[in-house]
């Protein structure tokens, strides 16, 4: 067996983390992850067959069963997963019931998945049907997109054209746009699944005054995505209180449509 602190999964989550928490969008516990791992990598890491314990997951995701699963655990800070990822992180795997979860690895202080767990299930049962390469759920709270639920309309057509006119590429990077859900209480099988029924037509879902949920087919590409989106956030922010005076027009639009070979989200230009 090799050394689970150097598969390749792990040295990027623990990465990314560490990334996350340094662009400020992961204090204290904020954020949380879950990354689907193949089982062919993860056995040669693991004894599959040594469950060191099972949780119930209190949702039922059948689709999901015998998948394989790193994710941050509850009440962890980001910002210390890189001294400890055995304490912060854990490998799960979803047994056959779809209502179970047997841990594998992690959690060494006796801890548990994170909190947002049926968000981020859920959310892989709708992204996998879109796109079967769909590995990353991600979420955290970063601080732009946050402010902007305080001032901006959440029309999801709205919320998405304000970005998309805030920097040249967001269309490009995010053409399905960004869904949004109104504030709910977090931590709930509610949200989960309002935000899974969200992730079946874009890959980001603003939780109005929380923060943002991303999905991807890595973590590179995942936080990427809402980097994007949050430096869009980051120029509405600096610009919202001033004379607008210059935008990206639609026409603009369809030309980098057409140079990038995107297709922006249906009826969302004219
Ligand atoms: P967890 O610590 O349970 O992952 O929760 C953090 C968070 O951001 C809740 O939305
Ligand atoms: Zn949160």
């Amino acid at each position: 067996m090799k050394d689970v602190l150097t598969a390749p999964f792990m040295v990027e989550m623990i990465r990314t983390t560490t990334n996350m928490y340094a662009h400020g969008w992961d204090e204290r516990n904020g954020g949380n992850i879950s990354l689907l791992l193949d089982e062919a990598e993860v056995k040669e890491y693991l004894e599959t067959d040594r469950v060191l314990r099972t949780y119930e997951t209190g949702f039922s995701a059948p689709s999901l069963a015998g998948k394989y699963f790193l994710v941050t655990g509850t009440g962890k800070y980001f910002k210390n997963v890189q001294y400890a990822p055995d304490v912060n992180l854990g490998i799960l795997r979803i047994t056959e019931d779809g209502e179970h979860a047997d841990l594998l690895w992690g959690y060494t202080d006796g801890g548990k998945f994170t909190s947002e767990f049926p968000a981020h299930m859920m959310s892989h049962v709708e992204r996998l049907k879109v796109d079967p390469d769909n590995r990353v759920v991600m979420h955290c709270h970063p601080g732009n997109l946050l402010a902007m639920t305080y001032v901006h309309s959440l029309d999801e057509i709205a919320f998405t054209r304000t970005l998309w006119q805030m920097c040249t590429e967001c269309i490009v990077v995010f053409p399905d746009g960004v869904n949004v859900l109104p504030w709910m209480l977090c931590g709930t099988n509610e949200i989960g699944i309002a935000t899974a029924e969200k992730m079946r037509t874009a890959r980001l879902v603003v939780w109005s005054q929380h923060g943002i949920y991303g999905a991807g087919k890595d973590l590179d590409e995942t936080f990427g995505l809402i980097e994007t989106a949050e430096k869009a956030a980051e120029i509405y922010m600096k610009i919202a209180h001033l004379p607008l005076v210059n935008t990206i027009t639609d026409e603009q639009m369809h030309l980098l449509e057409e140079r990038f070979n995107v297709k922006a989200r249906e009826g969302y230009l004219n």
